[in-house]
């Protein structure tokens, strides 16, 4: 019993390092966290992308940010999910959805480049994460991604 448990916990943290190792070295993934939030103004919003241990709230609100979607007056520029984008450089990046790749689908849960997972996405309700930009416009982070 010692023995087996021994090799399984020893398996366990071989494959952990291995994991760590492969997600430190690989070229393509943009080795930051990614905010995932809603820039709002009166006629609808935009989903924007930003990477905040470089980029303030403020500064998305003036606009550093990298475009992901549009929705206004109900018209939808493209889906949510599956759409590709590019942020500080790193391309091919897509947002994941729980719901799917459709115009509606909202329920992101990870982002992938070159259609492999490489951040994972945590959804945020709090309000705190909230600024007014000026001019009838407000920025919510939604989604922390990591
Ligand atoms: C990085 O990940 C991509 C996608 O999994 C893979 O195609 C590529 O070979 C990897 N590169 C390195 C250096 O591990
Ligand atoms: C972009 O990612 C998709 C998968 O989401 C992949 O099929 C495609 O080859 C990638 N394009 C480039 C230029 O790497």
């Amino acid at each position: 019993m010692v023995q087996i448990n021994t090799i399984a916990a020893v398996s366990a943290l071989l494959s952990t390092a291995a994991l760590f190792v492969s997600a430190q070295t690989n070229e393509t993934m943009y080795p930051e966290p990614i905010t995932i939030g809603q820039y709002g103004f009166p006629h609808g919003h935009l989903i924007v992308g930003w990477t905040p241990t470089k980029t303030t709230m403020n500064d998305v609100c003036a606009g550093t940010r990298t475009f992901i979607q549009s929705v206004q007056t109900g018209y939808y520029s493209n889906p949510l999910c599956g759409f590709p984008f590019e942020i500080d450089g790193y391309s091919n990046l897509t947002l994941q959805c729980a719901d799917g790749t459709d115009t509606l689908a909202s329920q992101v849960t990870a982002i992938a480049t070159n259609g492999v997972e490489t951040h994972v996405c945590t959804k945020l309700e709090l309000s705190i994460f909230s600024t007014y930009c000026g001019g009838g416009a407000s920025l919510v982070q939604q989604y922390a991604c990591q």
